[in-house]
């Protein structure tokens, strides 16, 4: 007899990042197919899928441009490594056109397969490079509480949420975190952004005279925290440090993981925020997740370095099977070439102005106690109560349960850290699509209160 897929899943699948109670005790939400903003599950039932995926199906789905460029190249060459000085042509392609794209002069791309290893990446490249260059001890990496760059071992370290440490034995050795720039949360009664953000370049400077400048490597950041909460940075945050970081020859590794392709209303993160970036991390919307493609941007500077020291090794001994996958390649190639045709940078700003005037409405909800948003992306922190910031008790899974409610209206949303809720949509999403959103958030938050 043959089982049903809700047996099989629970049987046989291994969920990442998952509650795996939840997993245990109740059906999964089987996705069967997507058209545009829409996704629709094993019943057929119909959503709005407000997160994008994992914020990554800029292009939304069933895009047929990319099913044809992924169809043709595994027909004309489905597979060829780019290790030994070989190449393919959708790899090459897509380096130069990413270098049209990405601020940073003359950069050079390593592709991987995930936001995860291009960070692990990033991790091993800084370290190269200070080899390289003669100041070993440059190890040290400083990043951020609530911030996300990914989950193998290095990375996770990095990722600075107790649950992706705990069981693990990570963070390791040489990662320094900081306070989260979380100025509802983090900063003092009364403190402005601009306050919070001096103290937190203050804390820098100190973590700096701790650990010794020569022996930090580089600073990571996402231009905003997403998986962490959906916190913006304060203003001046950005500002503030880079010069810190300059002064001590302290890289600065930009996780546009998220931000990247248009999220923030600019085509990069760093735009949006004044950030210059050494090098830059990109993944999900540079092949709008119809494959799975990152890479890494290295500067000039870094990439003679290196050169000139895996010489003396005989060779630069890093790499993935699927680095520079040709069918990934291609497809995230066709995906920049949509964004250029279609406009979708000019459309994405557009709608990320829309999203936040109709959206920031919500702050005056009974359950909302802070809104955060920029472009495309929005958080909503679900508080207790508004007035003095009082957090809903764990047990309550109050952002849990307001999930499930946009879920029953036909909304996908996410719940963060913090009991915030995420809304980060396609970037294709237009003005009825907007409003659909917002109608249908505001109905779950309704629904949530009155079940308290
Ligand atoms: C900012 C950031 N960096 C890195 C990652 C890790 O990417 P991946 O899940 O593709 O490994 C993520 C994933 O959400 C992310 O948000």
């Amino acid at each position: 007899m043959s089982q049903s897929l809700e047996a099989l899943d629970k049987r046989f699948l291994f969920h990442p990042s998952s509650n795996l109670d939840q997993v245990r005790d109740k059906d999964p939400l089987i996705w069967t197919r997507g058209e545009g903003v829409y996704v629709y599950d094993q019943h057929g039932k119909q959503y709005l899928e407000g997160m994008a995926g994992l914020w990554c199906t800029a292009l939304g789905y069933g895009e047929k441009e990319l099913a044809k460029a992924a169809a043709e190249q595994v027909e004309t060459f489905s597979y060829g490594p780019l290790f030994a000085a070989r190449a393919n042509e959708p790899s090459i392609r897509l380096a130069a056109k990413l270098s049209e794209w990405v601020p940073i002069e003359g950069a050079r791309f390593l592709f991987g397969c995930s936001g995860s290893d291009a960070n692990d990446t990033q991790i091993k490249l800084a370290r190269y490079y200070f080899n390289a260059i003669g100041k070993p001890e440059k190890k040290k990496i400083i990043s951020r509480t609530g911030g996300y760059h990914g989950t193998t071992l290095a990375t996770a370290g990095l990722t600075g949420l107790p649950p992706f440490h705990a069981h693990f034995d990570v963070p390791g050795p040489d990662i320094v975190h900081l306070t989260e720039p979380h100025h509802y949360r983090q900063a003092h009664e009364g403190e402005s952004e601009e306050d919070f953000a001096t103290r937190l370049a203050e804390e820098m400077e100190q973590a700096i005279a701790r650990e010794g400048a020569d022996t930090i490597a580089a600073f990571i950041a996402e231009p905003l925290m997403g998986a962490g909460g959906l916190i913006l940075p304060p203003k001046t945050y950005f500002d503030k440090i880079q010069p810190i970081l300059c002064e001590h020859g302290i890289l600065f590794i930009d996780d546009e993981v998220v931000t990247a392709f248009g999220r923030t209303g600019n085509p990069f993160g760093c735009q949006t925020y004044g950030i210059q970036p050494a090098t830059m991390t990109m993944a999900k919307a540079l092949s709008s997740a119809y494959q799975p493609i990152s890479a890494v941007a290295i500067p000039p500077f870094m990439y003679e370095a290196i050169e000139q020291a895996s010489i003396g090794v005989g060779m630069f001994a890093h790499g993935l099977t699927y680095s520079g996958h040709p069918v990934a390649a291609a497809v995230a190639l066709r995906t920049l070439e949509l964004y250029e045709e279609r406009g979708i940078m000019e459309h994405a700003a557009k709608m990320g102005e829309m999203l936040q005037s109709k959206l920031s409405g919500l702050s005056d909800h009974p359950l909302v106690g802070n809104y955060r948003g920029i472009g495309l992306i929005a958080g909503l922190e679900l508080v207790k109560d508004p007035a003095n910031k009082t957090r809903f008790d764990p047990s309550d899974k109050i952002a849990f349960k307001a999930t499930a409610a946009c879920l029953e209206e036909g909304l996908v949303v996410r719940a963060l850290p913090g009991d915030t809720i995420a809304i980060c949509p396609p970037l294709i999403i237009d003005e009825a699509g907007i409003d659909e959103l917002v109608s249908k958030l505001t109905i779950g938050l309704d629904r949530t209160l009155d079940a308290l």
